[in-house]
């Protein structure tokens, strides 16, 4: 696992975005698979702005997404698939019909989470995962626990999740309780992995990510086992690591 240790957020974003704009350039057909919350927002923007300035071309470029609310409309504003329409989707000329985010619509869950699983392999694999980490070391919705479902799945989110993206919604009784999540097995099918953290309230995560030991507990700590990963992270969210 390779850490690179940035000043702050914007420096952090520079530094993912340019990785990513590497990979999208090597091969305009790659596949991405993209991850949702506050953090990966000012890379989405420097992929924006590389394609506004001609330097970037989406056309043949699909992605997946880590996750999406159970039950949530893909219309409403908090959804993910809003989220990644607006934050990037929108803004860029990559064909919609290439994207795909875990249906939080679905009636039958099992057999969609299975698509979901036979599209990504279907594609190919993943060419770069983006990652964000959560303050109790989730990735996607794979929360610590015991034991972790590999692929996709529909999972519980714990409190400590449902109060962090309460700030999204009205109110805490708003967060949807549950979620269609890519599995740990479903995010190392990809070929390179990124990491983006920023601010003190990652650090606990970051340094169980890097320097705990294995654990489901911190189902981020498992990416160590992963040939191609590379956390990014400003001064703040590694500074337990010293
Ligand atoms: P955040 O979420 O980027 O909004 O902090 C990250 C996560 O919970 O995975």
């Amino acid at each position: 696992m390779k850490v690179i240790v940035v000043k702050d957020y914007n420096e952090m974003s520079e530094k993912g975005a340019q990785i990513m704009k590497d990979v999208i350039k090597n091969n305009p057909e790659c596949v991405l698979g993209l991850a949702t919350g506050d953090t990966p927002i000012g890379m989405y923007n420097l992929l924006a702005e590389g394609y506004e300035k001609g330097e970037l071309d989406f056309s043949k470029v699909r992605s997946v997404n880590l996750d999406e609310y159970y039950p949530l409309s893909p219309d409403n504003d908090q959804s993910y698939r809003y989220f990644m329409n607006k934050n990037l989707f929108d803004r860029i000329n990559i064909d919609k019909a290439n994207t795909n985010v875990p249906d939080g619509m679905a009636k039958d869950v099992e057999k969609s989470c299975a698509e979901y699983e036979a599209k990504i392999d279907a594609m190919g694999g993943i060419d770069i995962q983006v990652l964000g980490i959560g303050r109790n070391g989730h990735i996607g919705f794979n929360e610590p626990d015991s034991e972790l479902v590999p692929t996709t799945h529909l999972t519980a989110l714990t409190d400590s999740t449902i109060e962090a993206n309460s700030r999204f919604f009205a109110s805490e009784n708003d967060v949807p309780k549950h979620a269609i999540t890519m599995g740990i097995e479903s995010v190392f099918k990809a070929r390179k992995i990124i990491v983006v953290a920023s601010g003190a309230s990652k650090a606990e995560a970051i340094r169980a990510t890097v320097c705990g030991n294995l654990s489901t507990n911190c189902p981020a700590s498992l990416l160590r086992l992963h040939p191609d990963v590379t956390i990014i992270c400003d001064e703040a969210a590694y500074s337990l690591c010293k």
